[in-house]
C-alpha cells in the first residue's frame, strides 16, 4: 500500500509571547483531525507543538500536494485562529497565515510542509523532526551528516544496501530552482552550495541505488513570501530509517553536535540548535535557544505507532549542556555579529527601519 505522510505546521498564536502553543489550540486541532479520520480522509494523525508552532502530522493515501489534505490543514489553522487564538488574544494570532484565499495548496501561503509518499516496507520506522526559532537551512548540516558523512553514519561504509550513497536535491530559495547532486561523487559541489543554508536548502534525499525517497524537508522562507519580517520559518523534516536507510541512532547522531543556526531572538541571531524532549519544546532564554524535537513512529498500514520522544534521553544531556555553553558564549556578543546575523539576512528584519532614520545624518568624508 502506498502511504503519504504529511507534516504541515504554522504559528497561529503563541502562549505566552512566542514561547509555546496553548493546550486549547492542540485540543482544537485534534478534534478537527479526528473528524477527518472518521470520514476516512485521514488514516491517522498526531498533533503536537514545538515552541509556538502547531504541528499537524497526518497519514493518508491521497499522495503529495493533495488539495483535500492541504485544505484540511489550512481550515484547521484558520478556524483555530478564529475560535481559539483570537478570543484568548494569544500572541500573534494567525501569524503565519500570510494569504487570504486558499487555492488548493498551502505551499507559499505561510505554513511549512514536508510530505512523502512511498510503498510501506515490511516494517516502516520513520522519524519526524520539527524545530522552532530557525530556518529550513538548519537541516542542511544534519542531513549531510546522516546521508553523506561516514564519520556519522557507519552504514555508508559497511552496509552494502547504503554503500552506493544518496542523492541530494538542493533548492535555491531565492531563484526557485533546484539541482540534484550525488554523494559521494559530488560531495564538494554539494558542500559548496549547502554551506550557505540561508539560500541553498536540502529539500529531498533519495537512495541512489533505486531512487527510494529517504528524507523530505520544508523549504519555505516566510520573509521571502511576505517581503517583510514575519518571524522565522521553523522548519520540519521527515526521515525514513533502518534497513537500507541510516539507522535510528545514525540519524539522531547527526544532532549530537549543537551546530549554529540562524533565528533565535527576532529571527536575527545565530545560536546553537538544542535537541530536546517534547516537554522541553518551549522557547525561553532570549526566545530560544533554537530547539528541535525528534519523534519516532512505526507505521503500520498508515497508522502512526508512537510517538517515541527520541531526544528524551540522558544520552543527549551532554549536547544540551554544550548548547547552553555555546548559547552563553555567543550571547555575550550582544548586538555584534556574528551573534547578530549579517546585513544581507537582516534586510528582512526590523533593522532597516532603524538604519533609514540615520541615513540623512551621514556627511560626505574621506578615509
Ligand atoms: C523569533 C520570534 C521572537 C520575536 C520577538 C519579538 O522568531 O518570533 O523572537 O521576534 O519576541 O516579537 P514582537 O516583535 O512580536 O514583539
Ligand atoms: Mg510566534
Ligand atoms: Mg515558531
Amino acid at each position: 500500500m502506498k502511504v503519504t505522510v504529511s507534516l504541515i505546521k504554522a504559528d497561529i498564536g503563541g502562549w505566552v509571547g512566542h514561547s509555546t502553543v496553548h493546550p486549547k489550540l492542540i485540543e482544537f486541532a485534534q478534534k478537527k483531525l479526528q473528524q477527518a479520520k472518521e470520514t476516512g480522509l485521514l488514516i491517522d494523525y498526531y498533533v503536537f507543538n514545538v515552541g509556538d508552532d502547531l504541528q499537524l502530522l497526518m497519514t493518508h493515501t491521497k499522495g503529495d500536494n493533495n488539495p483535500e489534505i492541504h485544505k484540511l490543514a489550512w481550515d484547521t489553522f484558520v478556524e483555530a485562529t478564529e475560535k481559539v487564538s483570537k478570543p484568548l488574544k494569544l500572541y500573534g494570532a494567525g501569524q503565519d497565515l500570510l494569504k487570504d484565499t486558499f487555492s488548493g495548496n498551502v505551499r507559499g501561503m505561510g505554513p511549512q510542509v514536508a510530505e512523502m509518499t512511498f510503498e510501506e516496507r515490511r516494517s516502516e520506522p520513520i522519524i519526524v523532526f520539527a524545530a522552532d526559532k530557525t530556518e529550513p537551512g538548519a537541516w542542511n548540516l544534519p542531513l549531510y551528516k546522516m546521508f553523506a558523512d561516514p564519520f556519522n553514519t557507519a552504514g555508508l561504509v559497511i552496509d552494502p544496501s547504503m554503500h552506493d550513497g544518496f542523492t541530494f536535491e538542493v533548492y535555491d530559495v531565492i531563484e526557485h530552482k533546484y539541482v540534484r547532486l550525488n554523494a559521494p561523487e559530488d560531495l564538494y559541489d554539494l558542500l559548496a552550495l549547502i554551506g550557505t543554508p540561508g539560500r541553498y536548502v536540502v529539500r529531498r534525499v533519495f537512495r541512489k541505488s533505486d531512487g527510494e525517497i529517504a528524507a523530505v524537508a520544508s523549504v519555505s522562507r516566510l520573509s521571502l513570501i511576505a517581503g517583510r519580517y514575519v518571524g522565522k520559518d521553523d522548519p520540519v523534516l521527515i526521515v525514513r530509517t533502518q534497513h537500507g536507510f541510516p539507522a535510528v541512532g545514525e540519524i539522531l547522531e547527526a544532532f549530537a553536535f549543537p551546530h549554529l543556526v540562524a533565528g533565535w531572538m527576532r529571527g536575527s541571531h545565530h545560536g546553537p540548535l538544542m535537541p530536546v524532549a517534547l516537554k522541553n519544546a518551549k522557547c525561553t532564554r532570549f526566545d530560544g535557544p533554537p530547539r528541535v524535537v525528534a519523534l519516532g513512529f512505526q507505521l503500520h498500514d498508515g497508522h502512526l505507532e508512537g510517538p517515541n520522544d527520541l531526544f528524551d534521553d540522558p544520552a543527549f544531556d551532554y549536547t544540551r549542556s554544550m548548547a547552553q555553553f555555546i548559547a552563553d558564549y555567543i550571547r555575550r556578543h550582544g548586538p555584534f555579529m556574528p551573534h547578530r546575523l549579517g546585513p544581507e539576512e537582516m534586510e528582512y528584519t526590523t533593522l532597516p527601519a532603524v538604519l533609514e532614520k540615520l541615513r540623512d545624518k551621514f556627511k560626505p568624508g574621506e578615509e
